[in-house]
């Protein structure tokens, strides 16, 4: 519950429909948290929320909505979170998640590709976090969690723009944690390895990623699954975490600390 009003916890989610973000809609309805899924494909968003209600017979709030927007449209952005706050009486919880891919050689990569993929992540981030803010600064226990990746660290070859956008949401992370700490909001990131969703299981079947060698150089096992991730999301998103800001939490298996690769 927030402490202010005695409402429920109420949690946004970028790319909820889909992947680690549907995973992270379903922990925080375990946790009791009410849920907005905030996603540009609004029949799968849709969708997900009424596969999501069904939680409600498990114990969680069952409190779900879904709104449509891509976080590359600020008017799109602002309204569906000025909607959804006024939905569920409040916004205590935003995770960014909305995420895609791309893989060409830096050299023949075109502006407009390059552009696309700084434009979801990174600015898609930003012009989130900025939409929340005045609802969560009304909140006592405000947190943002962002979805990096290990590519904020390792140079993968052929994802220049990836490995860019996701350094730039950690840099972005760093800074929005220190600027509104004064408000009450803290401002986190999560890291993972390779997570199995459709991004993961399209690479594999194009042949361009290996299961078998991701094991090779993680030492704690291989893929994450997504609802690993969600949990690390819930964590850094709950009132357990009020002393961690700014931070971004490899979910890796220890790939990233690695040195036998
Ligand atoms: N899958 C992995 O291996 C992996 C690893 C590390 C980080 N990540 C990151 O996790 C996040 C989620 O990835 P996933 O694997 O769950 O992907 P996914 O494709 O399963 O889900 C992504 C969701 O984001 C939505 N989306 C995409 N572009 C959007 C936009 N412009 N506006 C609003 N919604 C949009 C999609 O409709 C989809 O519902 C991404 O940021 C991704 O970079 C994924």
């Amino acid at each position: 519950m927030a402490h202010d009003s005695g409402r429920r916890r109420a949690a946004a989610v970028t790319g909820g429909a889909a992947g680690i973000g549907l995973a992270a809609c379903r922990e925080f309805l375990d946790r009791g948290l009410a849920v907005a899924i905030v996603d540009r494909d609004a029949e799968a968003a849709r969708k997900a929320a009424d596969g999501l209600r069904e939680a409600a017979a498990r114990g969680g709030s069952g409190k779900v909505i879904a709104a449509s927007a891509d976080v590359r449209d600020t008017a799109a952005v602002d309204a569906a979170i000025d909607a959804v706050t006024g939905e569920l009486g409040g916004l205590d919880v935003l995770v960014n998640c909305a995420g895609i891919t791309d893989r060409a050689p830096a050299a023949e990569m075109a502006d407009a590709s390059w552009s696309r993929m700084l434009d979801v992540h990174l600015t898609g981030t930003f012009r989130c976090c900025r939409a929340a803010f005045p609802a969560l600064c009304d909140s006592d226990t405000a947190a943002i969690v962002n979805v990096s990746s290990v590519a904020a660290r390792l140079g993968f070859p052929l994802r220049v723009s990836y490995c860019a956008a996701k350094s730039g949401i950690e840099g972005l992370t760093r800074s929005l944690a220190v600027e509104w700490a004064a408000r009450g909001i803290r401002v986190n990131a999560v890291a993972p390895t390779w997570v199995r969703t459709a991004i993961l299981e399209d690479a594999v079947a194009a042949g361009v990623l290996d299961e078998a060698k991701i094991d090779a150089i993680t030492p704690f096992g291989g893929v994450v699954e997504p609802f690993e991730v969600a949990k690390a999301i819930a964590f850094l998103a709950s009132p357990d975490a009020r002393m961690i800001t700014g931070q971004s939490l490899p979910i890796d298996g220890g790939l990233t600390i690695n040195p036998n690769v």
